[in-house]
C-alpha cells in the first residue's frame, strides 16, 4: 500500500509546521495560466536555490531564466526537432519508448510562462578517477558526484520556494538529451557546464490536480533503524 495523503504531526513551532507542510504538499504541476511571473519573484527563487547546501560550499549550480514566449518557443522547437530526428534514427525499441515518453511532456515546456535551465559545474573528473583507482572500484568514482547532488538540492529548494509563493512548478530531465549542446550554444555557455534539467513554472491553472505524484511508497521500504549485520532498505 502507498500513502496518498501527506500526514503531518503537529509540531510546537508554527514555522516548522509550515515547512513540513510545504515539503509534503509540494507537487509537480504541469499546467500554468498564460500570465507572466514578476521578475522579482523569479529572483527570489534564485535566492532560495542559492541557500541550498553544497559540497565544500562550492555552489556549483548555474540558472538561466527564460520568460519570453519567443525564447521558450525557440527552445521547444530545437527540442522537438532533435526528438523527431531521434525517433527516425532509433533502431532500439527501448530508446524509442524513452523518446516517445519524453516527447509526451514537451508541451509542458512549450506552454510554460517561465522555464529555468539549470546547469552545474562538473566535479574535477581527475578526482573521480583518482578515487576509483585508489580503491580499485570504478563504481566508487562513478557514484560519487557531489556537484550533481548539490545541484539537486538547489533544484528542490527552488521547487519548494515556488510552492511557498503559490506558483506551480515541475522539474524535467526528459528534455536534457534533446537540448544538450544546443542550449549551451544558444546561451553562450562553456560546453563543460553540465545541463541538469529544466524547471517549468507559472501561476497554477485553477483546479489542476497533480498526476500520480501524490502517492508515496510505504516508509518501511526506505527506513531502517540499522544495526550492522542486519539487512538495510531494499
Ligand atoms: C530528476 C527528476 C526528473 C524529472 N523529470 C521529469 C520530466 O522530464 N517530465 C515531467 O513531467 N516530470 C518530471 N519529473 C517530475 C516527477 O515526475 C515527479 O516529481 C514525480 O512523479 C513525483 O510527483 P510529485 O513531484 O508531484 O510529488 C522529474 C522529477 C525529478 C526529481
Amino acid at each position: 500500500m502507498s500513502e496518498s495523503q501527506p500526514t503531518i504531526k503537529t509540531p510546537r513551532n508554527p514555522a516548522t509546521l509550515d515547512l513540513l507542510r510545504a515539503i509534503a504538499e509540494r507537487r509537480s504541476l504541469r499546467s500554468y495560466q498564460d500570465r507572466p511571473v514578476a521578475r522579482e519573484l523569479l529572483g527570489q527563487l534564485a535566492v532560495s536555490a542559492r541557500w541550498a547546501p553544497s559540497n565544500w560550499n562550492s555552489q556549483p549550480w548555474r540558472f538561466s531564466f527564460f520568460d519570453s514566449k519567443e525564447d521558450i518557443e525557440r527552445l521547444s522547437d530545437v527540442m522537438d526537432a532533435k526528438a523527431q530526428e531521434a525517433l527516425l534514427r532509433s533502431v532500439d525499441p527501448h530508446f524509442t519508448h524513452f523518446v516517445e515518453h519524453s516527447i509526451s511532456y514537451f508541451h509542458v515546456v512549450r506552454n510554460a510562462p517561465v522555464v529555468v535551465a539549470m546547469f552545474y559545474k562538473p566535479f574535477a573528473p581527475r578526482m573521480e578517477a583518482v578515487i576509483s583507482d585508489f580503491f580499485a572500484d570504478p563504481l566508487c568514482g562513478a557514484g560519487w558526484n557531489p556537484n550533481l547532488i548539490s545541484f539537486g538540492m538547489a533544484a528542490q529548494n527552488m521547487l519548494l520556494a515556488a510552492h511557498a509563493m503559490g506558483l506551480a512548478a515541475c522539474f524535467h530531465s526528459g528534455p536534457v538529451p534533446f537540448l544538450n549542446g544546443a542550449i549551451h550554444e544558444m546561451l553562450g555557455l562553456h560546453p563543460k557546464l553540465v545541463f541538469g534539467g529544466l524547471i517549468t513554472l507559472g501561476w497554477p491553472t485553477p483546479g489542476e490536480s497533480p498526476a500520480s505524484g501524490a502517492k508515496r511508497k510505504n516508509l518501511e521500504m526506505f527506513l531502517n533503524f540499522s544495526s550492522l549485520g542486519e539487512s538495510g532498505p531494499r
